[in-house]
């Protein structure tokens, strides 16, 4: 098999203009409510990342026909002969975002089989809140060998108070609930900007569904839902990424589709680094960095919190900073998995438990040899590499790859000098 990786030359001065890609975490569970309808549906602005592939792959193997023209990022889904397959193992470890598909597999067929996530479902990562809400409508649930069987003759409409605003579960609910006889209602639900987008698509194909501030939805059942055309919201992780890679290399940027009305909280943070923020009327972004960033501490949150997603990346522009900060994660509880391979760049932050770091800025990061861990430390490192001097070579590109579409072109255009090896 051929070895691959990123080579990063630094440092480097960003300085340009780019557009963003539609968001990862919108298209997912979009692609994944198409199951809902029975039809033509088509979606636009659609990211090339490998987890859109997945689920592809995911929806042609419960029938569907999908065609992705991917020059114009447009996906058709026909969800005519959909039938209620199962979702293989290897599907679900590839991507965890296929427990998606239970609410609409539900909802549509009253069964759902899918492989289990990976990990025990009471540790790492569970998927209890939304097991529980299955079963409070109505639902059966049984773990027969490595597959979880759900079956409900009639799904029921219920109030949920949810624990923890957990998006998956608030979508997966959301879903099942759209065919009820009656009004569901979820309290503390979440509210990320992808869960709105959800919500616009659902009302797009009939649904009586709507949120009320701060965090109610409210769901009134309907008999029938039609396909949809439907537009992907524009990244707002990735326009967070492609700024904080302006900033950590003293460049300038602008971003004129960015959503900057879903990024407030991250925008202060810029601004408050010292960063210069100007944000247009329809949303977009321009920052000019500061030649002296100052440390600024933080805590992940549901949103409107501080996203979790970008404490990775926001992680290396403190580390760049002048003065200390201390970063919370509190959203997921493996997400400083960066730290080590920072640490080799030269970064200087110490863990405080698996949920907390120190961070105390240097003048330079060095370029050196680094594993993607996941995701979005991906991303950070990919960051740091542009700033440090000397090489940095990035393996684990498949986790970049899963949510970044051409993220190292978009970065070369602004002048980075990223190549993609392969030996
Ligand atoms: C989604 C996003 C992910 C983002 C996260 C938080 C997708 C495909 N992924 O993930 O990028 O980082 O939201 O914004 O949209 N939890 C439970 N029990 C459950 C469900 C969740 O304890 O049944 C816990 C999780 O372990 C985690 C926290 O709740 O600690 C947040 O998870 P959740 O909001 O559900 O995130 P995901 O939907 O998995």
């Amino acid at each position: 098999m051929n070895h691959e990786y990123m080579l990063i030359e630094g440092p480097t001065r960003l300085q340009g203009e780019v557009t963003l890609e539609g968001a990862k975490n919108a298209v997912l569970v979009i692609m994944a409510s198409l199951i809902l309808t029975d039809g033509k549906s088509r979606l636009t602005n659609v990211p090339v990342s490998s987890d859109v592939f997945q689920m592809i792959k995911l929806l042609q193997d419960l029938g569907a026909e999908v065609l992705f023209d991917i020059p114009n990022k447009t996906l058709d889904v026909d969800t005519t002969k959909l039938h209620p397959a199962a979702v293989s193992p290897e599907i679900m470890q590839k991507m965890r975002a296929s427990i998606l598909v239970m609410g609409p597999l539900l909802a549509r067929f009253g069964k759902a089989s899918v492989a289990l996530p990976g990990g025990c479902l009471l540790g790492a990562r569970p998927i209890d809140l939304h097991l529980r809400a299955f079963a409070n409508m109505g639902a059966h649930i049984e773990v027969k060998g490595e597959y979880l069987d759900l079956t409900a003759a009639r799904l029921t409409p219920q109030r949920f108070v949810l624990e923890y605003p957990s998006v998956g579960a608030t979508e997966n609910i959301m879903m099942a609930a759209i065919g009820t006889l009656g009004q569901t209602i979820i309290i503390n639900a979440a509210i990320e900007p992808e869960v709105l987008d959800l919500i616009i698509v659902l009302q797009k194909m009939g649904a009586d569904i709507q949120l009320e501030v701060p965090g109610t939805i409210i769901i009134n059942g309907v008999s029938h839902l039609k396909p949809i055309q439907h537009m992907i919201v524009p990244d707002r992780l990735e326009a967070g990424t492609l700024l904080l890679a302006a900033a950590v290399t003293k460049g300038s940027i602008a971003i004129p589709d960015a959503p900057a009305h879903y990024m407030e909280i991250f925008l202060d943070k810029l601004q408050e680094m010292g960063h210069c923020v100007t944000v247009s009327a329809t949303g977009g972004i321009t920052l000019v960095a500061t030649e002296t960033p100052r440390a600024v501490s933080f805590k992940t949150m549901p949103y409107p919190g501080f996203p979790t997603d970008l404490q990775a990346p926001m992680m290396v522009a403190q580390c760049l900073a002048q003065g200390s900060s201390t970063i919370y994660e509190t959203v997921f509880e493996n997400r400083l998995v960066q730290v080590r391979e920072l640490q080799k760049m030269g970064a200087q932050i110490t863990v405080d438990g698996p949920l907390i770091a120190h961070c105390k800025g240097v003048d330079l990061l060095f370029g050196a040899r680094v594993i993607a861990p996941d995701i979005r430390a991906s991303a950070a490192l990919v960051i740091a590499g542009l700033a440090a001097q000397g090489q940095t070579i990035m393996t684990g590109l498949h986790h970049f790859r899963r949510g970044y579409t051409r993220l190292e072109e978009k970065l070369n255009s602004l002048g980075a000098r990223i190549t993609i090896v392969t030996e």
